[in-house]
């Protein structure tokens, strides 16, 4: 995952002019974000924001139209979440999902009630009149599967709304007011068990909103060196480059900003993978021409490790000596006004909590978030209003070499994590060696798109092996692969026995330390990804 933004980070601003985006208002379900991900699909530029802060979003935005998204909560609380007035004053198109119907009922004069059973999962709905926006898509008699999860239902439309589908469970699956471009859907047209789902947003956006669909990385690649521009000026800016894609693109779309204004620093401590520090180096100083300083603080990282085997002692130490030495090389080539982090639209993205309080710290990501406060920089992070996916689009588009776009994400802390007990130079040798054999087998196999993550993990447990003749007494070696959106949750990668025992027989002929090999079979939850 990259880094998340820090306190002092800017609001994220519209990258396109007013009336050409989207705004989804966020009441707190867990699949908000796959309506950005289906609006942005359209073609069309889509922002979230909690319903706390939505009206000072859709001020700022000045969007096309408006999809108000579903919710865990119920419209009949007494602190239900509500929809901002101005929103409904405004005379623009919206769509209701889930919670975002019931809310629109509830305010404009209709009713909804507690349903004592709900519908969850597959349903299908009847089509039963037209509306605009099943233009070009569904007709009347057609039945059409969408996936459901609602407890509450609406029982009384409000005036100017008309029922066009029907489900077992929902006299009003959808319902539609034409004349003011306002619809409601019960169901969850974001997720991919509503086959159609993404089609009815695009009908939404393109046709009901009147949007051209033509929000592409080569336009957002246009509009962000522009305002990088304008907002550096002739000032420098530094820019910590960790070996994966984020910081790789952020630094390459700056560079193409504002050229040698820009120097990246890439900190070496001795917990990188194979040859990632000769890539970055080659691809940045050797292909890109950006000046960059390697700071090889290998030495620095690992004494500081010697002895450290508690997991949060390890992250934390890793995250200050990182700050200490990046502090020290941007002094050296007299400090900068900005600081560049590749901070991407999951991060910033606030989360609505019900339940209240602050969340559980399960891990302490180390990040170059603090270095604000301390160095006094003001940020640029161009790739705020990014997912995943679309930072390795825009690499693509500014010509990144597939082998680092496509990289499996590597966090912060590196190899330490992904050796539990204490870290030294030699067991970074070895998990070294051990993750490159599984790697290279994974990407021979011709799998590794198809997995979200990786790697080699050495255990601090020696078995009895027999290799030859003679008695061995080496480390164990986990392998673990999972399949994940992003990093929220994971499935294991279900390899063929095949492949295991051929990456198995290779780290253990091929690796001196290593005698055993097992494979990971956790999912996230309960395990985390990485081991530490
Ligand atoms: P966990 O282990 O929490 O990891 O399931 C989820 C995702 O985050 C990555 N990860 C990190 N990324 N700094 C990062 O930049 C970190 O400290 C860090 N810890 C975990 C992990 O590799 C996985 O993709």
């Amino acid at each position: 995952m990259s880094q998340p933004s820090s306190p002092s980070a800017q609001p994220v601003r519209a990258a396109v002019a007013p009336g050409s985006s989207i705004l989804i208002v966020d009441f707190g379900s867990q699949v908000t974000q796959l309506i950005a991900r289906r609006v942005r699909e359209a073609g069309v530029y889509s922002e979230i924001a909690p319903f706390t802060q939505a009206a000072a979003a859709f001020a700022r935005m000045q969007p096309a139209g408006v999809i108000l998204a579903g919710s865990p909560a119920s419209v009949l609380d007494e602190k239900a979440p509500r929809i901002p007035e101005e929103i409904l004053a405004a005379g623009l198109p919206i769509l209701g999902i889930c919670y975002g119907q019931q809310a629109l009922m509830h305010q404009l004069g209709g009713r909804v009630i507690a349903g004592d059973s709900g519908e969850f999962g597959r349903a299908f709905i009847e089509i039963q009149d037209r509306c605009t926006l099943f233009d070009g898509l569904w007709t009347e008699g057609e039945a059409h599967q969408v996936w459901m999860s609602h407890g509450d239902k609406v029982v009384e439309l409000a005036p100017g709304f008309k029922p066009v589908a029907v489900s077992p469970g929902s006299p009003y699956a959808v319902i539609a007011d034409d004349a003011r471009r306002i619809y409601g859907m019960q169901f969850h047209p974001e997720v991919v068990h509503t086959p159609d789902g993404g089609k009815l947003l695009k009908n939404f956006v393109r046709h009901v909103c009147g949007l051209a669909g033509d929000w592409t990385m080569a336009e957002f690649r246009k509009t962000k060196v522009a305002e990088i521009r304008a907002q550096v000026g002739d000032a420098k800016v530094i820019c910590g480059l960790s070996g994966g894609v984020d910081s790789a693109v952020a630094a390459l779309l700056i560079h193409e900003a504002i050229g040698t204004q820009l120097t990246c620093v890439f900190v070496d401590g001795g917990i990188l993978r194979q040859g990632e520090a000769e890539q970055v180096v080659s691809l940045f100083r050797g292909h890109y021409h950006i000046p960059l300083v390697h700071v090889d603080a290998s030495t620095l990282f690992l004494n500081g490790l010697a002895g450290v085997t508690d997991p949060e002692a390890k992250r934390k130490f890793i995250g200050k000596t990182f700050i200490d030495v990046f502090e020290n090389e941007a002094g050296k080539i007299g400090g900068a006004d900005f600081l560049a982090q590749g901070t991407l639209y999951p991060d910033v993205i606030e989360s609505v909590s019900f339940t209240g309080g602050p969340s559980v710290t399960i891990k302490s990501h180390h990040n170059v978030g603090g270095l604000p406060e301390r160095m006094n920089m003001q940020l640029v992070e161009p790739l705020r209003e990014l997912f995943k996916d679309e930072v390795r689009e825009l690499g693509r588009e500014l010509g990144l070499p597939e082998i680092f776009v496509g990289r499996h994400p590597f966090p912060g802390p590196g190899l330490a994590i992904r050796i539990p007990g204490e870290v030294t130079r030699e067991r970074c040798d070895v998990l070294r060696k051990a993750d490159a054999i599984y790697l290279e087998e994974i990407r021979n196999a011709g799998l590794y798109d198809a997995i979200w993550q990786a790697f080699a993990v050495l255990l601090p447990v020696k078995t009895v092996g027999v290799m030859g003749d003679g008695r061995t007494y080496d480390n164990v070696c986990a392998l673990r692969a999972v399949t994940s959106t992003d990093g929220m949750t994971a499935d294991i990668y279900p390899f063929d026995a095949a492949f295991l025992s051929r990456v198995a027989t290779r780290i253990v002929n091929e690796v001196k330390g290593i005698n055993r090999v097992v494979y990971d079979y956790t999912s996230k939850p309960p395990g985390t990804i990485e081991w530490e």
